[in-house]
């Protein structure tokens, strides 16, 4: 099996965590009812780069899921969020084809929950661009507004070098840093 040890991952999610629980600016993830004070979610209005993201993720939660994610489970990373991954039709050819790496137009959604059934507090996406994964956080639209990006530690989680989330996913290197799934395996 391609993908790393669950314990390894573990291990840098503590790191990561912590490095963002105490950085000035807003923290990676959000912890249930703290709306304000330092601990809170800080947020800013997505660039136009991860609004065409937005906008090509549009209608996601009638897309597929990996057969190993098929309703909302505990994370081992995102903050032990309940969460559920969604994938488009290129994504669903790959994993047919069992092919790595992921091709051009490769789009992932995962829902973040604090509770199995509740609410979408978060949305992370990672959308393959010329080659490398563009990586995503978002405050889902909240009436008729629009999805606000995450803020962590003063840097809008949204690009191509997030290495808050890229630095975590990085250590999939074998499977395209995509954990949910493995794509290679017999
Ligand atoms: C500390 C490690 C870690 C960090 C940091 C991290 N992730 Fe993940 N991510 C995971 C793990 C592990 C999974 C597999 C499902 C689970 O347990 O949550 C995952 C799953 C995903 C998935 C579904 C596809 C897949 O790889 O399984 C997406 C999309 C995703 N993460 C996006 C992001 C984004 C965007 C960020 C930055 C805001 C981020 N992740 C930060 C560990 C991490």
């Amino acid at each position: 099996m391609r993908v790393r040890s669950i314990s390894t991952v573990l291990i840098v999610s503590f790191v990561a965590l912590g490095a963002y629980a105490v950085e000035a600016g807003g923290p990676l993830w959000p912890k249930a009812g703290v709306v304000s004070g330092a601990n809170a979610l800080q947020t800013v209005a997505p660039s136009p780069e991860a609004k065409s993201v937005l906008a090509a993720i549009r209608g996601y939660s009638g897309w597929p899921h990996f057969a190993e994610n098929v309703k909302p489970k505990r994370s081992l990373a995102h903050n032990g969020m309940w969460v559920l991954v969604f994938h488009n039709d290129v994504v669903t050819r790959a994993v047919a084809k069992r092919q790595l790496p992921l091709p051009e137009g490769s789009l992932l959604v995962k829902e973040n929950r604090f509770e199995p059934t509740g609410k979408v507090a978060l949305l992370t996406v990672m959308s393959k661009q010329h080659g490398r994964w563009f990586w995503l956080e978002v405050v889902p639209a909240q009436g008729a507004g629009e999805p606000q990006v995450v803020k962590a530690g003063g840097t809008a989680i949204e690009g191509f070098r997030a290495q808050a989330c890229a630095g975590c996913h990085e250590q999939n290197v074998d499977n395209d840093g995509v954990f949910s799934h493995p794509f290679a395996e017999e």
